[in-house]
C-alpha cells in the first residue's frame, strides 16, 4: 500500500461484483490498519435519488437529461461540505468508490457522443482523478444471469444487449484515455476470493 491515500474506482457492467469487491477491499484495507471510506454512484443525495426515481420509471427522462443529472450528482458527490470525497481526502481517508466517471463514458457513450460526456466530465477528472480505476470485466452473459438471480427488479439498463454495448464503451473509453488513465483490467469470471487477491496486487503495484 502507498504512503499516501488514494482514490480507487471500481468499473463494470451491472452484476458484475463491484460491489462485492468494493466490500472485501475495505475489509481487507481497515484490517491492514489503513482509514478507508467507501462510496457509490448514484449517490444517496437528491440528485442521484433523482436519477434512481428514472430508472425505476417514477419519473420521465430523456437519455440526455440523465446524463446531466450524474454530471451533477458526481460533483455534489466531490463538492458536498460534510462527506464530499474532496473532504474524505483531505481528511486522508483511502476513498473507494462504486462507480466513477468510467461509467458515464461507457453507458451514455451508447447514446450519444462519448467526446460530450468526457468534456462535460472535465471539471470533476480535473478536481479528483483516481489513482487506479479497477475495471472488473465480466461477459455480458455471465452478469445477466447474475442480476436475474439476485435482483427482484431489473433495471432499465440491464439487458442482454446493452450490456454488451456498454462493455465495448469501456474499452472504447479505456483505449481513449490510455495516456491520461490508470486503468487495472481483472478478469471477473473467476471466484470473489481469486479476483480480491488480484485487487490487491492491482492496489500494491500503484504508487509505489
Ligand atoms: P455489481 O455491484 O457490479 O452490480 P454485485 O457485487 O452486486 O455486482 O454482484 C452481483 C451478484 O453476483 C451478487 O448476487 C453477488 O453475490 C454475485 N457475485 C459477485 N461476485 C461474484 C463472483 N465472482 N462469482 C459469482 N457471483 C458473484
Ligand atoms: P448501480 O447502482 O451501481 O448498479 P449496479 O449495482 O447494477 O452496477 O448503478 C445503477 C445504474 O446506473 C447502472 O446501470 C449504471 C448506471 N450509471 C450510468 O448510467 N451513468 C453513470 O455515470 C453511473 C455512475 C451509473
Amino acid at each position: 500500500m502507498s504512503r499516501r491515500n488514494l482514490f480507487i474506482a471500481f468499473e463494470g457492467i451491472d452484476g458484475s461484483g463491484k460491489s462485492t469487491q468494493v466490500r472485501l477491499l475495505s475489509d481487507r484495507l481497515i484490517q491492514k490498519g489503513n482509514k478507508v471510506y467507501t462510496t457509490f454512484e448514484p449517490t444517496n443525495s437528491r440528485i442521484g435519488t433523482m436519477i434512481r426515481d428514472i430508472f425505476s420509471h417514477k419519473m420521465e427522462g430523456d437519455h440526455r437529461t440523465i446524463a446531466g443529472l450524474f454530471v451533477a450528482d458526481r460533483l455534489d458527490h466531490l463538492l458536498d461540505s460534510q462527506n464530499g470525497m474532496l473532504k474524505m481526502m483531505k481528511d486522508g481517508f483511502n476513498v473507494i468508490s462504486d462507480r466513477y466517471y468510467f461509467s458515464s463514458y461507457a453507458y451514455h457513450g451508447t447514446h450519444m457522443s462519448m467526446d460530450w460526456v468526457i468534456d462535460a466530465n472535465a471539471m470533476s477528472a480535473a478536481l479528483l482523478r483516481p489513482d487506479i480505476n479497477i475495471f472488473i470485466d465480466v461477459a455480458p452473459e455471465v452478469s445477466m444471469e447474475r442480476i436475474r438471480q439476485s435482483r427482484e427488479s431489473v433495471e432499465m439498463y440491464e439487458t442482454l444487449e446493452n450490456l454488451k454495448a456498454v462493455r465495448n464503451k469501456y474499452m472504447e473509453a479505456f483505449e481513449k484515455l490510455s495516456g491520461v488513465e490508470k486503468v487495472c483490467m481483472i478478469d471477473g469470471n473467476r471466484d470473489q476470493a481469486t479476483i480480491a487477491e488480484d485487487v490487491l496486487k492491482c492496489i500494491e503495484r500503484i504508487g509505489n
